[in-house]
């Protein structure tokens, strides 16, 4: 380990499907990184690995709902026109987990009665979380088997198991909670998100509806409601009590010695972005009376996981830290959007956290379509695409807060409008808009979904040029056009000049508009006034893109991040002292601002998305020149680097980058996992993989692989969704055997020569 590295741990064992965490890890910081790593999820919701029946120690409870949030006014003392008037929330939503368990009267709490044994498990392969420990509650020995999942195959239904065997005759009370009475960790003050809508009970279940508060901003009211029922195999007596926000099954059972006392809990949770709001309970209730068995239900729940893993598995053989780190990205993505809800999208914390607000980034277009466009059938990523394409109204709408034309994508947002209040990121971060265009691209070129630029994509392509040409300027003395106070990927470094990636980005964008709009021939001026343009934008926009100014340095032969980057104290990352690491927590901001360290590749960002434009010398000289300064604190960095490691053949780098992007949350490498899991990087663990050691790039809509694996592992094993094709790839160090499992045959390339593939084809390297 790396002096600059002595926080990172493993606090669970290494297993190539499974979490496994053999002792309660008591100190704060262990015991929310595993809570964070313990997350489960559906697609529609998710609840961090919080203990069922509590834990007074320090716990960070987190039930979030897919699209569910509030918009918290933005109060700053210097208001600056444009701020954006909220900052969206993904807010902490009617908690399903809850137990609260009494044995002869005492409360069970792993805090105080600490266990002897103790075995916690998530089992990737069948999404499955489950805990197994024996502890001493006054004199009774108690052996408890519990089992959670958030069910994948019908997903508004949660199911919990809760077995306990007590070596002693006792009486226990369980009170089961459908609890709405919560707050987030971030919340100003305590302040409550939720008003209640209705809690009522029945004979055997329990109805609870809670509803967001009320706003000025015009953002709907979200109503998150939950029918739940919970039985128990012993002769018991239930009680349901019901108050606004919360409702309580309470059960009392006489208990054997050594009898196993099992509780079922079913709950069916459902929201108003889904149902409307005055069926929603008698929705809920059916919902929860037909609702399958606990046995039955996992079965299907298993069975549905094993089938996506049987289409995205990635198997790494030899290195079991790699596996593991793949699958638990794999799995952790999955549980966050499986793209069958086209409203939702992947939010940097999936349902982990509370933190980055939980709504849409860049991260999305940038790191996860890749993974959808080779994994999924076409629609997800559509998908993908058109949730920005029905935000564009909204996009338009940023854009004037900026008083600028055209569109510009949020940086964050739940509905299309910005809703992040930092002027550095709201105002200054406009690559992003960059990636909406190349997402475009990127989306035809993989699919060859060529009506998708007609009917949807040219409409974004123009909104993205008309704002590029009104953000730049041209200066007299380059006699160039320039893009002044930006914020690049690297948000260590805020208004700077003439951003690399920013300018490299917003000149293709442009160009990549026009050749669109001449292959589509709207080119006249009936035609372009559709879209509100003249001859004359399109003769700018040339002008523009031809003489955009991108830094270099001749006497380094490389690009430059910005204006003024190579007048820095050019301290390396390796003169770090360890105790400066990560520098986001040891140093002041206003240090980070001045200095080199670059938070997450930035031209190299750049030089990864065009890499057919630069010769590998070119990419070389810029990867040794910025990897030096930079210091991956963002998760969506390491990745970057690893796959241009490996095309350089930079084997070892290549590695070290891809563990430290899937293992970043299992290793805790940013010291920030208790937050919650960096679910947007891991997407990027995918590409490190497939694009890194695959080799893996679709060039002019054709399908390339210059795979290359480390020794240690003795193969790798993928499957690549390809238009109508599945391909199955086989590396080892001896030979890559590729097999066309489903489709025509089809042409493709392997270290840059034609193959057409028909069946199998085998190459001894
Ligand atoms: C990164 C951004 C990213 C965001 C969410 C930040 O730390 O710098 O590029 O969009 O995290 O993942």
């Amino acid at each position: 380990m790396n002096k600059n590295e002595q926080h990172i741990k493993n606090i669970f064992e290494i297993d190539e499907w499974k979490l496994i965490e053999t002792k309660i890890h008591e100190t704060e910081n262990d015991f929310l990184i595993g809570e964070s790593l313990t997350s489960l999820g559906n697609g529609l919701m998710g609840s961090r690995g919080n203990f069922e029946e509590g834990y007074s120690g320090k716990t960070h409870k987190g039930v979030y709902n897919g699209g569910v949030w509030f918009p918290d006014k933005t109060k700053v003392g210097w208001w600056k026109n444009g701020y954006p008037e909220y900052f969206g929330k993904a807010i902490n939503s009617l908690n399903f987990l809850e137990l609260e368990i009494k044995i002869d009267n005492v409360k069970l709490d792993l805090f105080i009665q600490k266990p002897t044994s103790f075995l916690r498990e998530l089992d990737m392969k069948n999404g499955i979380l489950s805990r197994k420990f024996t502890t001493l509650i006054s004199d009774i020995k108690i052996d408890v088997y519990t089992e959670r999942f958030l069910s994948i195959h019908n997903p508004e239904m949660v199911y919990i198991k809760y077995s306990i065997k007590p070596d002693k005759d006792c009486n226990i009370e369980i009170k089961s909670i459908l609890n709405g009475d919560v707050h987030n960790l971030d919340s100003n003050h305590g302040e409550m998100f939720w008003d209640s809508v209705s809690s009522t009970k029945d004979e055997t279940n329990t109805f609870v509806a809670i509803k967001t508060k009320p706003n000025n901003f015009g953002v709907e009211r979200f109503v998150v409601a939950g029918a739940m029922n919970n039985e128990v195999n012993i002769k018991h007596e239930k009680k349901i009590e019901v108050k606004p926000l919360v409702g309580t099954e309470i059960l009392k059972i006489f208990v054997k010695a050594n009898e196993n006392c099992t509780l079922i809990k079913k709950i069916a949770i459902l929201s108003s972005r889904n149902h409307e709001k005055s069926k929603i309970k008698k929705i809920a209730l059916d919902k929860l009376e037909k609702s399958d068995d606990y046995e039955k239900a996992k079965e299907l729940h298993f069975a549905k996981w094993n089938k996506r893993w049987e289409n995205g598995d990635i198997s790494i053989e030899g290195d079991a830290k790699s596996q593991q780190g793949i699958r638990f990205s794999l799995f952790q993505l999955f549980s966050t959007y499986y793209g069958e809800d086209s409203k939702l999208n992947i939010g940097p914390k999936g349902f982990t956290g509370e933190k980055y607000g939980g709504a849409t980034y860049w991260d999305t277009e940038a790191y996860c379509l890749p993974v959808y466009l080779s994994t999924a059938p076409s629609y997800v990523a559509k998908n993908l695409l058109l949730y920005r394409y029905d935000q564009l109204k909204q996009a338009k709408h940023n854009a004037r807060q900026q008083g600028l034309d055209g569109a510009l994508f949020p940086m964050v947002t739940f509905n299309g409008v910005e809703c992040h209040n930092e002027w550095e990121i709201t105002f200054e971060e406009i690559h992003r808009n960059g990636i909406m265009a190349y997402a475009i691209y990127n989306y035809i070129n993989y699919t060859g979904d060529e009506e998708y630029l007609k009917t949807n994509g040219i409409e974004v392509l123009i909104e993205l040029s008309k704002f590029w040409a009104s953000r730049v300027h041209y200066s007299k003395a380059k006699k160039m056009y320039m893009i002044h106070g930006v914020t690049g990927p690297n948000e260590f470094e805020n208004n700077v000049n003439n951003n690399w990636y920013t300018n490299t980005i917003s000149k293709w964008t442009l160009e990549y508009t026009l050749k669109s709009l001449k292959k589509l021939k709207i080119t006249d001026e009936i035609q372009l006034k559709k879209y509100e343009l003249t001859k004359k934008d399109l003769i700018k926009w040339e002008e523009i893109q031809k003489n955009m100014y991108l830094p270099y340095s001749e006497e380094k032969k490389i690009f430059v991040q910005h204006d003024t980057f190579l007048d820095k104290d050019m301290m390396r990352v390796d003169q770090l002292k360890a105790r400066d690491r990560p520098i986001v927590n040891n140093w002041s901001w206003d240090k980070i601002l001045r200095s080199v360290f670059i938070k997450q590749a930035d031209v190299l960002q750049g030089m990864y998305l065009f890499q057919e434009n630069y010769t590998k010398d070119e990419l070389k000289k810029n990867y040794e020149f910025y990897e030096q300064f930079t210091v991956h604190e963002s998760s969506l960095s390491s990745c970057i680097h690893s796959i241009l490691a490996a095309k350089l053949g930079k084997i070892d780098d290549a590695v070290k980058f891809y563990l430290r992007a899937a293992r970043l949350d299992l290793d805790n490498y940013n010291d920030d996992t208790k937050d919650g899991l960096h679910i947007t990087s891991m997407a990027g663990s995918w590409m490190s993989i497939i694009e890194g050691f695959g080799g893996m790039r679709v060039i002019d809509g054709i399908l390339n692989f210059s795979p290359t694996i480390p020794k240690i592992w003795k193969s790798l094993s993928f499957n690549i969704l390809f238009r109508k094709n599945l391909i199955k790839m086989q590396i080892t160090n001896k030979e890559i055997k590729i097999t066309n499992t489903k489709g025509e045959n089809i042409k493709i390339k392997l270290f840059n020569e034609d193959v057409l593939l028909e069946k199998t084809f085998t190459k001894i390297i």
